[in-house]
């Protein structure tokens, strides 16, 4: 038997000055977009950017739905709607941020499993490493694959695969 050790790389940024320009403006849209959020349960707002290959940013937020699970998350609703508009651009950073009754959460927003299990399809339909970041208040984390937020990732299409 052999024990193995996991490790994840990632970025913490304490300043969006301290990011290159492209995501800074990802981390703008994703923070613009938590106005379309429509979340009169949770009263959480969460918004999603979405950088293509090709630099078009899709935006997404949460929806919300009386009957709870029928509602999305915005990092779906973003996902979703690239692959419906542009099914043939890989998906190249998603940025995503939420917000309380008192502003941006001081922690970043961490995305729902589920969520999680869908950035790796998109990863894998794409080809490329699919980079994540998450905003808060005072500090930006950013991970440079969907296989950092989700290791062991179940992946029939790229079984075995490591970007
Ligand atoms: N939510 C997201 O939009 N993304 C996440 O990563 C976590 C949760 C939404 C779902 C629901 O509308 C609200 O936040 C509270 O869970």
């Amino acid at each position: 038997m052999i024990n193995r050790k996991l490790v994840i790389e990632y970025i913490d940024y304490f300043s969006v000055d301290e990011m290159e320009p492209a995501d800074r403006e990802l981390v703008a849209a994703a923070i613009d977009a938590q106005k379309g959020s429509y979340c009169p349960y949770s009263h959480f707002r969460v918004g999603a950017a979405l950088r293509l290959e090709d630099g078009t940013i899709v935006k997404g937020s949460n929806q919300e739905n009386n009957a709870y699970p029928a509602g999305l998350c915005a990092e779906r609703t973003a996902m979703f709607a690239a692959g419906a508009n542009y099914p043939d651009k890989a998906f190249d950073t998603l940025a995503i941020v939420g917000s309380d009754e008192n502003g941006i959460c001081e922690t970043p927003a961490t995305p729902c499993g589920e969520c999680r299990q869908v950035m790796a399809e998109y990863q894998a339909k794409g080809g490329r490493p699919l980079k994540i970041i998450l905003v808060g208040r005072n500090k930006i984390q950013k991970f440079s694959k969907v296989d950092d937020l989700l290791p062991f990732i179940f992946d029939s299409i790229t079984a075995g695969q490591v970007f």
